[in-house]
């Protein structure tokens, strides 16, 4: 365990790429989350960046995330750590462009699923050894080799759970492009919940959201609060924040009001 508190934050490839078109990087809110990144408290963090077009459309294309079948997916799985190593350059790039340092740690090099699918195992010690000389280590989503299936895809979220096991995190944030957690009132009318435990979250009735799911291949929101669940008890507060909108995550960050969904523990 480090024993410094840590904040693990998600940037999704929804706010840094267009999803929909391949490989299109949005420079400018790449640059302005970093900014608001930098303009946070100096707390030791992890970041995590999700692939949006940079790993989606390929990994699709491929059907990497069912494994291996047939040989031209290796095509697929090159192309997809080429991108992504591309998108992870960018990232760390705008980060050491500030007051910042952060070094890339590939995901797909540190992670394996084992015999069981979906147990996948993580080698941390690099990461906390980063850490303790100020670094701000770099993940991403990525392919993941598997002992079963041969390969698969690990998503930014699922790594977020791996890593919760092996630090002591205090803030979870997943910024993305919607406005938090949004569910069904008794008047089927769509809410923001502002706050919620925990506990709390199997009984809600999480609102549809048109958006991006056709293709993303790791999954929306319902398997995000999956993973959610899995952080009681060992993460005091996730917070769900549009990473669209300028000055939400920056105020998350320094604990100020702002549009958000906070899960806690009571
Ligand atoms: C997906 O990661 C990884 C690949 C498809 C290679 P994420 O699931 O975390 O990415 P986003 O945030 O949805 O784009």
């Amino acid at each position: 365990m480090v024993s410094k508190k840590i904040d693990i934050i998600k940037i999704g490839g929804s706010v840094i790429t267009n999803k929909r078109k391949y490989k299109t990087l949005i420079t400018k809110n790449l640059a302005r989350i970093i900014e608001e990144i930098e303009k946070s408290p100096d707390k030791p963090k992890i970041l995590i960046h999700g692939a949006g077009s940079f790993g989606h459309i390929i990994a699709k294309k491929y059907n990497i995330i069912n494994g291996f079948k047939k040989s031209n997916q290796i095509d697929g799985i090159l192309k997809i750590r080429e991108d992504m190593a591309e998108l992870t350059k960018n990232v760390v790039n705008f980060i050491n462009k500030k007051n910042l340092k952060a070094l890339s740690f590939q995901t797909s090099a540190i992670t394996f699923e084992n015999q069981e699918t979906k147990v996948v195992e993580i080698y941390v010690e690099p990461i906390k050894k980063a850490l303790e000389i100020n670094l701000i280590p770099v993940l991403s989503g990525d392919i993941v080799f598997s002992d079963r299936r041969g390969f698969s895809i690990i998503s930014g979220d699922q790594l977020i759970e791996l890593l919760t096991s092996f630090f002591d995190v205090e803030k979870v944030v997943f910024c993305s492009d919607i406005d938090g957690l949004i569910v069904y009132n008794k008047k089927n009318e769509q809410m923001l919940i502002e706050e919620i435990e925990y506990s709390k979250l199997d009984s809600i009735n999480i609102a549809k959201i048109k958006e991006t799911e056709k293709i993303d291949v790791t999954g929306e929101m319902q398997n995000k609060l999956n993973i959610i669940k899995k952080l009681s008890g060992k993460v005091h507060e996730v917070v769900l924040v549009n990473g669209l909108v300028e000055g939400r995550l920056r105020s998350v960050l320094n604990n100020e009001k702002t549009i958000c969904t906070k899960i806690i523990n009571k």
